[in-house]
């Protein structure tokens, strides 16, 4: 049983991947009221994008939640360039038998645009031949760490995740153009429930996760941080699965 969290599809595809070649089921936690009973499962997988070298909230408190049972245990996180000391952190709460991470396109649109098409192919072209391999690893239940931390890994994951936590998360930065129709994509698939829409427009509560779905998702590119992202790309994982 594999379960994953994804803010633009990332994680979604890489989970998906990994349970077509494990035989795993896969389950949305974004959309789970509660982890589903898993004593009889021979794997248990979670899957996620790295937040500020950090693990993504809601995944931390679906494994501090989850229950502990003989299964093997892998953990996969997708991330731009590097992972930092995340899995490492998540295994002290969830105990992980293996850890990878993939590099796949950015979608931090907030720090920086997104990557060109071609490093975007690139990146997905190698995280699948990574997947392929580490399914094989996990089917024959061998502990593997291969994740890419980067340099100064455990100031990243201590204080910089801990000041994205406590100082990056707030929402009131984001803001609709013009161009918004008042659809409500943004209020309906945002995982936080922090999208409300008033008079046919999205108002954001204080706080989120910072998955950045909203702004990337928006088929009108209504949504912008700040000015910042005004002149930058959006970015979808299913555009490159169409393109490819
Ligand atoms: C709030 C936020 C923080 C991020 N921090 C990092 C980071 O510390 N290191 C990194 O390599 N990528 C970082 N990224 C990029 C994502 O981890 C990466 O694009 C991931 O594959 C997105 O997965 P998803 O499509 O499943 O949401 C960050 C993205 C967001 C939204
Ligand atoms: S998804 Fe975009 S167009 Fe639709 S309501 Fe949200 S901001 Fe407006
Ligand atoms: S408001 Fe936007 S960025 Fe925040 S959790 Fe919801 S979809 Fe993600």
């Amino acid at each position: 049983m594999i379960f994953y969290f994804s803010g633009t599809g990332n994680s979604q595809w890489a989970a998906e991947q990994i349970g077509a070649l494990t035989g795993d089921t896969v389950w949305d936690i974004g959309a789970m009221r509660e982890a589903p009973p898993i004593r009889e499962e021979k794997r248990i997988g979670l899957v996620f994008p790295i937040y500020a070298w950090g693990v993504p909230e809601p995944v931390l408190s679906f494994a501090a939640a989850l229950e502990r049972t003989d299964a093997f245990t892998f953990g996969v996180c997708t991330c731009g360039e590097e992972a930092g000391q995340a899995m490492k952190k998540l295994s002290r709460i969830y105990p992980l038998r293996s850890s990878y991470s993939l590099v796949m396109p950015n979608n931090y649109i907030i720090g920086g645009d997104v990557d060109d098409g071609e490093t975007a192919r690139g990146k997905i072209r190698a995280a699948y031949e990574e997947i392929q391999r580490l399914s094989q690893e996990i089917l024959r239940r061998e502990p593997v760490y291969r994740v890419t931390e980067g340099k100064l890994a455990g100031i990243k994951s201590s204080l910089v995740n801990f000041g994205f936590n406590k100082f990056a998360r707030g929402t009131a930065s984001f803001r609709t153009g013009e161009s918004c129709t008042g659809c409500g994509l943004c209020a309906r698939n945002c995982p936080a429930s922090a999208i409300s829409m008033r008079d046919g427009k999205p108002v954001w509560a204080g706080q989120c996760y910072q998955c950045l779905r909203c702004i990337n998702r928006c088929p009108q590119e209504a949504i912008q941080y700040g000015t910042s992202t005004e002149k930058r790309g959006r970015y979808r994982m299913e555009d490159y699965l169409q393109k490819d």
